[in-house]
């Protein structure tokens, strides 16, 4: 498509460029015969190779506004079809706020598939008790951070259901439903704005005291000192300015503010170097403190201290039980361990 483009765009300057050339001949090469012939003046030759110009200079300037009308009709097309997309996920027309308890998260016999012919998810139950640390283990691509989307409904199971406090997600309003479930992922957004805006996106009416604090608790003071401007510093466009750990630091800083009775991490941390993840990892236990908690991680310190560890393999859940229990039972979790995590564990 690009090549066509570009083709078009090459066939057409040189044939215009090669017209204005030949006016220009055009005109020597008359003007030179009628002077030689007595019938003219040389000035007016010079004159008469001004008004070429002056010819040609209005075409050009037409022919670059079609160009350039017509790129902006293209951007403009495809703004409108971003904006007249509508969003899979609807919240339904008598969805009700979620009523909120304690946080208690029941999957029951959960299916679900990306596409029909490939399920991800088949028959999947399992409750997370209020207030507990459940972790997700299992290869990659077996479904882990599908389990976590389903949560906050970015999508929506095929069978089954996902409840939150004994509501149905698919019955909530979204506002309530995302106000209550918080997801630290290890791609942070952020937008170009300050890093008070960046962090305020968790609660817009939030008073600088809090954002302070916010920031605080998820350890950015020490970086934050060494900013001359402070919590007014711009971060650039998605946040260029920033290291890896001090982005998913604003983004902790962001749920503390937002304070979800329910946390998800998806492998928060297993981007960063081995300083930003000891804070990164201290931020997220004083986050996850009194909240119903589920992890994904690609350390064993941060599992190994779960209430339950759910083993995920292709299609659910393969083996559960806390640490001790899924190493004694020698299975998948255990092989998994000693492949995976003997190094790394140092
Ligand atoms: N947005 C998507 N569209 C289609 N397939 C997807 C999408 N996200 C994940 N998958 C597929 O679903 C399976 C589970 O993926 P995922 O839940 O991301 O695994 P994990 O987090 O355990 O690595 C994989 O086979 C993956 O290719
Ligand atoms: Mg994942």
């Amino acid at each position: 498509m690009f090549r066509k483009n570009y083709r078009a765009m090459g066939a057409y300057y040189t044939t215009n460029h090669f017209f204005q050339g030949m006016l220009y001949t055009a005109v020597l090469g008359v003007g030179g015969y009628l002077i030689a012939a007595g019938k003219m003046h040389a000035s007016e030759l010079a004159a008469f190779a001004l008004y070429v110009n002056v010819f040609v200079a209005p075409i050009d300037i037409l022919l670059e506004f079609i160009d350039s009308f017509l790129k902006g009709y293209t951007g403009f097309r495809r703004f409108e079809e971003v904006m007249n997309e509508v969003p899979t996920i609807q919240e339904k027309e008598n969805a009700h706020d979620l009523e909120l308890k304690d946080g208690e998260i029941e999957f029951s016999n959960v299916s679900f598939a990306y596409d029909e012919d490939s399920p991800v998810l088949e028959d999947v139950s399992f409750t997370i008790p209020a207030g507990k640390r459940y972790s997700l283990a299992g290869p990659s691509g077996s479904g882990k951070t599908t389990i976590c989307s389903l949560i906050p409904r970015f999508y929506d199971v095929s069978g089954g259901s996902v409840k939150i406090d004994g509501q149905d997600v698919r019955d909530l309003t979204l506002d309530s439903l995302r106000q209550t479930v918080g997801v630290v992922t290890q791609d942070v957004y952020l937008f170009d704005g300050t890093i008070a805006d960046n962090i305020r996106y968790g609660k817009w009416d939030a008073t600088d005291e809090e954002v302070l604090a916010a920031a605080e608790k998820a350890n950015l003071s020490a970086f934050l000192e060494s900013l001359p401007e402070g919590l007014e510093t711009r971060v650039g466009e998605k946040g260029t300015r920033l290291s890896g750990g001090q982005k998913q630091r604003i983004s902790i800083a962001r749920l503390f503010l937002k304070d979800p009775r329910i946390l998800i991490l998806d492998e928060a941390t297993s981007a960063l170097d081995n300083e930003s993840e000891y804070y990164i990892q201290k931020a997220l236990e004083r986050l996850s403190e009194n909240r119903t908690c589920l992890t994904i991680a690609h350390r064993l310190s941060t599992i190994e201290n779960s209430d339950e560890i759910l083993v995920i393999d292709g299609q659910g859940i393969a083996e559960r039980g806390t640490h001790q229990q899924l190493i004694a039972q020698d299975g998948l979790y255990a092989s998994y361990v000693s492949r995976n995590f003997e190094n790394r564990n140092a």
